[in-house]
């Protein structure tokens, strides 16, 4: 077993590292609080291929590995979760599916432009009445020969307001169930397509989260994603890729929590000594540590396995799960370790709790991945990770 990173990966580490201290940094308080889109650092972070990170180079992607990408995510989240759940939402949900799904004339138009980071992508599959209950699906897409015809809404869909392709799921044959679903990319300029005001968020504040209403939008045929009736497949299919992403989230904003309650503790002196120094803080710090290890190990195997070509829906499920009831806990104890200090903006850490809790509700909430997780066990399909 190698538990070293790539010279690759090291460095992609490091200019994640870099962007994050030196351009998100500044101006994160203001942004959450205001709700301002990052717009501008989208752009950068387009230009230094963050945007198309898993993408082929001939569509202007990076061609990296999804290590690589979990490693960037945990970077950008340990400073702005907002700025990493856009390009989480971005990569795994909308690139993915394009790239592998769709036919090479569309691919062709959409990912250059995509991989820049001048268009960002939007994958809608919850709805008012179809959260965790993905297959009751009640947008429609009517086969009317050369095109479909899509109604329907979409709710908390990330990069809402801000996306020019988006990833639509849709029933196309209701007596098929999950079997008459299927999948398309929109272009948000299509008529027929607007947007719900952006949702003012407990975390993630400066990422935009809004509903994307579809009236009678007429969608080419070639704009299908897939095989007909593959949809509801391809859906679960970009959400395992997709919960690495928020796995790989969860574990930056529970490594930032960590790394500035370490630094507080250094800093901050109780009773004569380092809070440190006392082992009421230093058993927290211990825990906290311990935790971000095992969660890394989870993410970065649920990435390898996807590398490597194997199943990896099931330890994506791990990963997640884990991942984001640990980011919760820690963030919680990061404020604890910095008392009052803690609780107010100034000091980041009320962010990350604020940030750690939608971990546990996108791309499957805890109990979707609990459902995931147990069924394949009882199924008898048993998780022995190290054979
Ligand atoms: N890969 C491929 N196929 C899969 C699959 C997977 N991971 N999971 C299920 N399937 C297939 C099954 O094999 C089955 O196929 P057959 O009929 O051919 O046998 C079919 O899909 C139906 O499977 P299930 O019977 O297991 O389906 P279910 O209705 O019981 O649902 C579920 C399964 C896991 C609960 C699923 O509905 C789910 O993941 N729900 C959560 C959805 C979710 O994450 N929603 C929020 C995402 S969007 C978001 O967060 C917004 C954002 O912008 C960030």
């Amino acid at each position: 077993m190698d538990f070293k990173l790539t010279e690759e990966q090291l460095m992609i580490r490091e200019a994640a590292r870099d962007f994050a201290q030196n351009v998100l940094k500044p101006g994160v308080i203001e942004r959450d609080r205001d709700m301002v889109h990052p717009t501008e650092y989208i752009k950068q972070m387009g230009e230094l291929g963050f945007m198309g990170l898993m993408t082929a180079d001939k569509y202007g992607g990076a061609g990296m590995d999804t290590m690589s990408y979990a490693i960037a995510i945990e970077e950008l989240s340990k400073i702005d979760a907002s700025s990493s759940v856009i390009m989480s939402a971005h990569n795994s949900l909308a690139l993915w599916g394009i790239e592998n799904y769709g036919e090479e004339a569309l691919k062709e138009k959409y990912l250059p432009q995509m991989t820049s980071g001048e268009m960002i992508g939007a994958f809608c599959l919850s709805e008012p009445e179809a959260g965790s209950d993905a297959t009751s699906q009640r947008t429609t897409a009517e086969d009317k020969g050369d095109h479909y015809l899509i109604n329907g809404t979409k709710n908390w869909i990330t990069n809402g307001k801000k996306a020019g392709a988006y990833v639509v799921i849709a029933q196309t044959d209701v007596e098929k169930r999950h079997k008459g679903i299927n999948a398309f990319l929109v272009d948000a300029t299509s008529a027929g397509v607007t947007t719900g005001v952006k949702e003012d968020k407990l975390g993630i504040r400066s990422s935009d989260t809004s509903s994307v209403m579809f009236q009678d939008v007429k969608v080419p045929k070639e704009n299908r994603l897939g095989p007909e009736g593959f949809g509801f497949k391809f859906a679960m299919k970009t959400l395992d890729g997709g919960r690495i992403g928020i796995a790989a989230q969860a574990l930056g904003i529970a490594a930032g929590a960590y790394e500035l309650a370490l630094a507080y503790s250094h800093e901050r002196s109780a009773f004569g000594k380092p809070i440190n120094n006392h082992q009421a803080i230093a058993f927290k710090l211990a825990q906290m540590a311990m935790k971000i290890e095992a969660g890394r190990m989870l993410v970065y195997r649920a990435a390898w396995l996807k590398d490597q070509g194997e199943d990896y829906a099931q330890a994506a499920a791990m990963a997640k799960l884990y991942t984001s009831d640990t980011a919760m806990e820690i963030t919680t104890e990061a404020v604890q370790v910095h008392g009052g200090y803690g609780y107010v903006k100034e000091y980041h850490v009320e962010r990350l709790m604020r940030d750690a809790k939608i971990t546990q509700i996108y791309e499957g909430t805890s109990e979707i991945q609990h459902l995931v997780i147990s069924r394949n066990i009882i199924k008898g399909d048993i998780y022995i990770p190290l054979g």
